[in-house]
Formats: C-alpha cells, sequence, structure tokens
C-alpha cells in the first residue's frame, strides 16, 4: 500500500514520488492550503495539500484527527524558515498528488495530546500507545529483549518454552488457579516463575536455558508490581556463583551499551545483605544517594533516654543516625511530615539534631534530646556522622527490623527531597543473603530466596543446627533503587533438598505430593547448576525513565489487578461452571 514511512522520510528522498499511509495527527487550513500531520510507528511527516486538484483539495477537507489516510506525493524541501528540528522528517514535506481515506475515525474520548487520568489511559488503551511517548516506550522494550536474545544467543543458550498450565511452585505470592474440567475439582496454577522446569532442564543436559516468559503472582500491587509480569529467566549448568554473575553482569553492561549507548562499570560492586542493611537499611540500596546510616547504640548505650538505651541495650535492637547535609535548613513541619514518614514504617518517632556549629559542641548543637546525651556521646555521634555546620542528624531507635526499614526509606526520601542524589546508573550486586528469615505470625522459618537455594554450607547438621546464621548462595542484581534480578545457586542433591523441605516445615509427606518429581529428579544425574531472573518490565521501566512498569507493557492491570479495557475478570456463564465442577459462593464483600 505505501512506500515508505512517514517518520522515514527525509531530505535523500527530495524529488521523488512516495506513497505513504497513516493517522492525520492535526489538520490546519492555511488560507486555501491544508497542512496534515500523517503519523505512522516511526513519526510525523507534513502533508501539504493544494487547491490546484480540486477534488482531492475537497477530500482534504473532510479530513478530521486520526483519520486513516494513503497519501502519494511529491517529496520537497520545506520554504527556508519553515524546518522543524524536532521531526526527523522536519526538513522535508509532501506535496500531495493523490489522497484516499482508508478509515473515518469518530471524534476520540480524549485528544491524544491532553493530559489524562490513567482509568482513560488503560480503558482507551489502542489510543493511548498511539502517543509517541507510549511509542517509544514499547519500542525501547523490543530493543531490549532484542539486545537480551542477541547476547544470550551468542553466548550459547537456549531458548525453551515452559509450561503456564502448571503446579502451585513455592515463589512466595499467592497462585492464580485455573480449575481443570477433565479433572473434577483439580486445579492447575499459573507459575510464579519456570523455577522448577528450568531446574528440570538443566537436569535433563540442556546446560544454558533462556526465556522470556511471563509470570503470574497474586500479591499486593505497587508501581513496580503486576500480577502478570515478565522475567528473563536463565539457568546454566557447571557454573559457580561468580561465574554466572560474571555472564549476567556482561549482559546487563550490553544491554545498556547497545540500547542506550551507556557504559556502566564493570565489575560492579558487590556488597553483602548484612552491609547493605547495616549502611542502607535496605537490601536495595540506591546508591545515587550519597546518604549511609550510622549506628551509635554504643555511644547511647546506659544514657538517661530511654527510647535510645533500651534498643541500645537489646541485640534484636538497633540505634541508628543519618546524618543530612544541610538539612539544618528543614522547617519544624517539614520534620514533622519526615516523622509521619517513618511511621510508615513502624517507626515511634524521630529524633533529630540541628547542628548549627560543630566546633561549639553541645552549645552549638539544637534538639529535644540533647538533655538526655552525655558530652562523650555527642561528641562520638557529631565525629562518627561526619557532621558539619548546618547538617541536621536523624536517629532511629527500635527492633533493627524497623529501624532499617524505616530510617532506609527515610534516606531515599530525604535525598531525593533535597536533591542530593546523582544522576546516571548505579548498579550492584548484594550477596550472601541469608539463608531463611523467621516468620513470627506463623512460627516456622522461611526460605529468604525459594527452597531451591543452595546454602553456603552443605551439611545438613550444621544447617539444622543454627538456620538464622545460614548463608545463601543467592544473589540480587540492584539498580538505582530497584531490585532487577535475583537468583541462586540451586541444591542438586536430594538429601539436602529434603533437609531444606524439612527446615522450612513441609514434611516429607508434604514434600512427596508437592516435590516428588523434583527429588526424583535429584537423585538421577542432577548436575551442579544455578541462574537468576531478571524482571523484564522494572528494567525496561528504569531504561525508560518511567515511573510505573505499567507504562513500558502494552495492556496493564490496574492496582486492583483489573483489565478496564476488556472489563476482565468477568463472571461467566452457569453452563461454563458446570463444566468446571464449579459452584460460586455468593459474592463476599471486601472492604
Ligand atoms: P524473584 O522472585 O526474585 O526470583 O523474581 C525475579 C525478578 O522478577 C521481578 N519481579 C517482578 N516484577 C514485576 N512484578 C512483580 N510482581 C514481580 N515479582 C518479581 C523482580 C525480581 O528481581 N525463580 C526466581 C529466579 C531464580 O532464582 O533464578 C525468581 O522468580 O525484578
Ligand atoms: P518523646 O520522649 O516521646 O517526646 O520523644 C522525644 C523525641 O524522640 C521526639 O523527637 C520523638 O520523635 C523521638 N522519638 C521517639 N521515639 C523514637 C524512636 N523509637 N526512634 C527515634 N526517635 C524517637
Amino acid at each position: 500500500m505505501r512506500t515508505h514511512y512517514c517518520g522515514a522520510v527525509g531530505a535523500p528522498l527530495i524529488g521523488q514520488v512516495v506513497t505513504v499511509a497513516g493517522w492525520a495527527q492535526r489538520r490546519r487550513d492555511h488560507g486555501g492550503v491544508i497542512f496534515v500531520d500523517l503519523r505512522d510507528r516511526a513519526g510525523l511527516l507534513q502533508v501539504v495539500f493544494d487547491p490546484d486538484l480540486p477534488t482531492m483539495f475537497a477530500t482534504a477537507e473532510r479530513v478530521r484527527n486520526e483519520y486513516v489516510l494513503k497519501v502519494t506525493g511529491l517529496v520537497r524541501a520545506r520554504p527556508a524558515g519553515t524546518a522543524n528540528a524536532n521531526l526527523k522528517s522536519g526538513q522535508v514535506e509532501l506535496l500531495a498528488q493523490r489522497l484516499e481515506i482508508l478509515n473515518r475515525c469518530e471524534p476520540l474520548p480524549f485528544q491524544l495530546d491532553e493530559h489524562v487520568g490513567e482509568e482513560v489511559r488503560l480503558r482507551y488503551r489502542y489510543l493511548d500507545l498511539r502517543r509517541e511517548e507510549m511509542r517509544e516506550r514499547l519500542l525501547l522494550r523490543h530493543r531490549i529483549t532484542r539486545a537480551m536474545r542477541q547476547f544470550l544467543d551468542d553466548a550459547g543458550f537456549i531458548d525453551i518454552e515452559t509450561p503456564m498450565l502448571s503446579k502451585a511452585t513455592p515463589e512466595g505470592a499467592r497462585d492464580y488457579l485455573v480449575p481443570s474440567r477433565t479433572h473434577a475439582g483439580k486445579f492447575f496454577a499459573l507459575p510464579q516463575s519456570p523455577q522448577i522446569y528450568k531446574q528440570l532442564l538443566m537436569i535433563a543436559g540442556f546446560d544454558r536455558y533462556y526465556q522470556i516468559v511471563r509470570c503470574f503472582r497474586d500479591e499486593d500491587l505497587r508501581a513496580d508490581r503486576q500480577p502478570e509480569f515478565t522475567q528473563l529467566d536463565i539457568e546454566t549448568s557447571f557454573l559457580d556463583e561468580h561465574q554466572i554473575q560474571e555472564i549476567m553482569e556482561a549482559l546487563i553492561v550490553a544491554l545498556f551499551k547497545r540500547v542506550l549507548d551507556v557504559d556502566l562499570p564493570q565489575p560492579l560492586p558487590r556488597i553483602s545483605y548484612k552491609e547493605a542493611i547495616r549502611r542502607y537499611g535496605s537490601d536495595k540500596p540506591d546508591l545515587r544517594i550519597p546518604l549511609e546510616l550510622v549506628d551509635v547504640a554504643d555511644l547511647v548505650a546506659g544514657c538517661d533516654f530511654k527510647v535510645f538505651a533500651g534498643p541500645a541495650a537489646d541485640s534484636q535492637g538497633r540505634v541508628t543516625a543519618l546524618c543530612v547535609p544541610r538539612g539544618g535548613k528543614l522547617s519544624r513541619k517539614e520534620i514533622d511530615d519526615y516523622t509521619a514518614f517513618v511511621a510508615r514504617y513502624g517507626a515511634k518517632g524521630l529524633a533529630y539534631v540541628k547542628v548549627n556549629e560543630v566546633a561549639k559542641g553541645r552549645e552549638g548543637l539544637q534538639s529535644p534530646i540533647l538533655k538526655f546525651l552525655s558530652e562523650p556521646a555527642i561528641a562520638g555521634i557529631l565525629a562518627r556522622t561526619g557532621s558539619k555546620d548546618g547538617d541536621l542528624i536523624f536517629f532511629g531507635a527500635d527492633t533493627a527490623k524497623v529501624v532499617s526499614d524505616a530510617l532506609g526509606a527515610l534516606r531515599v526520601k530525604v535525598g531525593q527531597d533535597l536533591k542530593l542524589d546523582e544522576a546516571g546508573w548505579r548498579p550492584l550486586w548484594v550477596v550472601d543473603f541469608p539463608m531463611f528469615e523467621w516468620d513470627g505470625d506463623a512460627k516456622r522459618w522461611m526460605a529468604m530466596h525459594h527452597p531451591f537455594t543452595s546454602p553456603a554450607n552443605l551439611d545438613p547438621a550444621v544447617l539444622a543446627a543454627s538456620p538464622g546464621q545460614a548463608l545463601a548462595r543467592a544473589y540480587d542484581m540492584v539498580l538505582n533503587g530497584s531490585e532487577i534480578g535475583g537468583g541462586s545457586v540451586r541444591i542438586h542433591s536430594q538429601e539436602l533438598q529434603s533437609a531444606v523441605f524439612e527446615l522450612l516445615g513441609i514434611s516429607a509427606e508434604e514434600a512427596r505430593l508437592k516435590f516428588g518429581f523434583l527429588l526424583d529428579a535429584l537423585k538421577m544425574g542432577a548436575p551442579p547448576h544455578g541462574g537468576i531472573a531478571f524482571g523484564l518490565d522494572r528494567l525496561a521501566m528504569l531504561m525508560a525513565g518511567a515511573d510505573s512498569i505499567r507504562d513500558v507493557i502494552a495492556f496493564p492491570k490496574t492496582q486492583t489487578a483489573a483489565c478496564l479495557m476488556m472489563d476482565a475478570p468477568t463472571e461467566v456463564s452457569e453452563a461454563q461452571l458446570k463444566e468446571l465442577h464449579i459452584r460460586v459462593r455468593a459474592p463476599v464483600k471486601v472492604d
């Protein structure tokens, strides 16, 4: 139908006759001449309709926004002074010779250049995707997956598909279930990840696998979480964690180079989970923010301020300081707002000290808690935090978890609010994760990564003796405060896998029922293996500079896991339910 994309018509084609097709983004009548900006996926082209050709001109007068047109015409340079440097085709215009209206368009529910709420955008996603910003994001996502495939193909990885109708895998979230018609009362689970399949592919001998694959998790949604999301899923055999990390690092470095022409540092910095929590209060630290938590429990132990002395004396407690450069200018209201902010993470308060003049010691400080602190404590806090005149020091004192969560989040918030964060890309590996975390509600150990992750110490007896001390051979890749990937070396011995299941409170019987096939497979020549999965949507979001992963997904779900465009989920017919052996209870009201 056409010879060129609109956006691809440029100066080299001047003097040629071309045919283009696309959408009329804007029509302007300029005293006898009609201009139409014709748009296709490559960009815009200005088309000029001259009254010299009256039939064609009459048709052009009927063109409205978003009509679908086919135009044949002569490419010519734009008159001097009318070139548009913002357009690829901004040097030229098309002098129309033939016009065909391929389809009309009713008035749109919103103008494409109008700022509208996300609900409207999601309801009419096919219109929203016509906007340049969204088009560019999806094209970027395509370039990302292409670069990933290129790299992995060159590195000898094989793309293998795994089932969607599957069995629950313990990735930690709730499962999406699919009822079986042929097996009454039984359900498939949509995979939370292809974790077990990829391990079985290693046992089958494929050595290097990858897949760009959809995963399903019924969990509480946030800006960086969707109920169905995409992973770049990878597994390898006969490599240790350092070798796996080296390849994965090379993949991400190549990706940024090819797609954004950005040079990431190599090797990536590595810090342990413990150090990340200590310095940043988070296992996904945003290294662009040049602030760190500084522990001061030893300095305030035994002081008169119970809020500090209590946690300082408690082995599960933490007392930490966060020095904010030039924070002395924060108003009372701003400090109150930060106090409310940390309360969301369970903090019961947010003590602070304003540092007016370091040299004056106590006299140079301003704070409601000053009277409780001894001279050595004050001197120690100032020295350890490296405070300067005009700074402000925030304090957190509570259980280690509350303090790390609260001050870790505050670090990022204050850093961004005061524009202390540096531009650019700060990737890192977080390693040496604990194997287990204690679930106080369920009163049992939970796998921090997943139950197939290898402990660093392979002796089941050592593991059972002190599960809380055990380290995992797990690693996360973190970029600008986002966990973009996570993986581990896996258990490849049936005995160790059974021991870990037992520690997780999964009985031998339950393990056989749920994972019998894996335990059997581990006995039949399982090679040492390990891998990783990257969150493609999160990576694309970061690389696109978008605020939400919904902005890099063509048809995302809302925060309540619904599709506004198709209106899904929906009720189904009684006949369908009957076939599936399902009776729906009266809807339970959830508030
Ligand atoms: P994990 O659960 O850490 O590991 O997931 C890997 C990566 O997937 C992304 N991610 C998500 N992205 C969007 N929405 C979600 N709901 C969501 N959940 C996770 C994150 C995360 O780092 N099978 C293991 C991988 C392995 O061990 O090889 C797994 O799924 O970026
Ligand atoms: P109070 O003694 O409750 O008036 O608190 C004195 C100061 O300590 C206030 O600035 C509170 O915000 C702060 N504060 C109270 N509890 C904590 C806590 N757990 N961690 C840090 N600061 C706290």
